[in-house]
């Protein structure tokens, strides 16, 4: 009778609706906050994800062969032209490194301190990306990294008065700006010592000094200085802002591979919220990262477009006009129209491990999408070979699975936490095959 019931109600509930479930009230406020929004997993429309084992021309990829010659380079084509827009391929080759900073008994005598400028056309007065490294003294090298871009600054990631400060950019003013001494620290989303403490060096460097963060974006940083057709009209697959920091991202790994301290083939490449949209897109196209983490990305990131729960393709455009590239702004309203979803972007991964992490108030980001994503990439994954995603359906709260696609839900809001950071360091101790990690 019990069992019955239960099948019954699995039914109902449908494909990929069980295990982890919005909190009511929270669904009923933001639904009246926001009408316009879907955040009523009933009023989700139906939709047909593309097979990403299908090729636009109805081939059926049944082989690794056919997926890395002939499917593989399509999606990427398909999210070059149509999503995140075209970046310069490869390191620049005027690009230089400049280490200007090397103490090797920081924070206690712990920690080896680099700070590196990467001046990415060589020149002193172009865009250039300071890279803050901590890397740990009690592990043999060279040691494995994690790398993210932060949203305000290298020396508001921690309170070591040995941080550059740089200008940063007043999105409002559209203007650059030196911040103040007493910013050090204040926005203290990667525990460094704990970090560390588990043996992996930590890499960040300050998102803006790629390119800034508003609409006028492509008159400055990485945009101005590589943009042949600067000051004409912007072809409709020219890069995005997402498509610039990932591109930024990369330079850090060319410059990794010339660090002997750096472990250049393990690097963890992760990102929060929009920089974790644009941590999935850089390790999608630069298979040098061997680990790629998402948290809270959404939409744009892990999260299924055609669900358009939450934060919608619309949305995103209108707010966010300079994220992707102008083709992207067809799909408004049309996703069903897309030759891709966001699962594909997961898939470009494949066979490397990925990690996708959601929360259980960040409903804008729709957690149920980004794990059904993580899920619709799992197919890839196992013509590759790999282990995949473990479960069918969703897990509760603060459950992570870790297969060779890992998954999270976690209490709370928005944000990367220690909690994240703990699972991203479990799961790279498990691809990285280190013991435990700790000292
Ligand atoms: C907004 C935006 C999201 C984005 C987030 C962030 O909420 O709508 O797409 O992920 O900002 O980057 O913090």
């Amino acid at each position: 009778m019990f069992w019955a019931l239960f099948v019954a109600f699995a039914q109902v509930m449908g494909e990929g609706q069980q295990g982890w479930q919005p909190n009511p009230e929270l669904v009923k406020a933001l639904s009246q906050r926001r009408p316009d929004v879907i955040y009523d997993e009933a009023k989700v429309p139906p939709y047909t994800l593309p097979d990403p084992l299908v090729c636009l021309d109805g081939t059926k990829v049944t082989t690794p062969e056919l997926w890395w010659k002939k499917r593989r380079p399509e999606i990427l084509e398909l999210f070059r032209t149509q999503m995140y827009g075209r970046a310069p391929i490869g390191r620049p080759s005027e690009m230089t490194f400049e280490v200007f900073d090397l103490d090797r008994n920081a924070l206690d005598g712990k920690v080896t301190r680099k700070q590196v400028r990467i001046l990415f056309t060589g020149k002193p007065d172009g865009p250039s990306m300071d890279l803050l490294i901590y890397l740990p003294n009690h592990v043999q090298r060279p040691v494995p990294v994690f790398l993210l871009l932060n949203f305000s600054g290298n020396h508001t990631v921690h309170s070591d008065p040995a941080i550059r400060i740089k200008p940063i950019w007043d999105r409002a003013k559209g203007q650059q700006v030196m911040p103040s001494e007493d910013t050090r620290g204040s926005s203290p989303s990667i525990p460094v010592e704990k970090i560390i403490a588990r043996g992996y060096g930590v890499a960040t460097a300050y998102y803006g000094d790629i390119a800034p963060d508003f609409p006028d974006s492509f008159r400055h940083g990485v945009f101005a200085a590589f943009d042949k057709l600067f000051g004409e009209k912007r072809p409709p697959d020219a890069w995005g802002a997402i498509s610039a920091w990932a591109w930024g991202l990369s330079r850090a790994m060319d410059y990794f591979e010339t660090d002997a301290d750096i472990d250049a083939r393990r690097v963890v490449v992760l990102g929060h919220s929009r920089l974790g949209k644009t941590a999935l897109w850089a390790g999608a196209q630069d298979e040098r990262f061997a680990i790629v983490i998402s948290n809270n990305s959404g939409c744009g990131g892990a999260a299924l477009s055609r669900r358009r729960y939450g934060e919608t393709v619309a949305i995103i455009n209108k707010a966010f006009p300079h994220w992707f590239c102008e083709n992207f702004k067809r799909f408004s309203n049309r996703e069903d129209e897309m030759p891709f979803d966001q699962h594909m972007l997961i898939a470009l991964i494949a066979p490397r491990p990925v990690y996708v992490a959601s929360a259980d108030e960040d409903l804008w980001a729709d957690p149920r999408g980004e794990f059904l994503a993580a899920k619709a990439a799992d197919p890839v994954y196992k013509l590759l070979g790999t282990e995949g995603l473990p479960v069918q359906d969703m897990p509760p709260l603060n459950r992570p699975v870790m297969g060779t696609i890992g998954y999270h839900i976690r209490s709370g809001k928005h944000a990367l936490t220690e909690y994240d950071w703990e699972r991203y360091m479990d799961f790279a101790d498990k691809h990285f095959k280190r013991a435990t990690g700790k000292p």
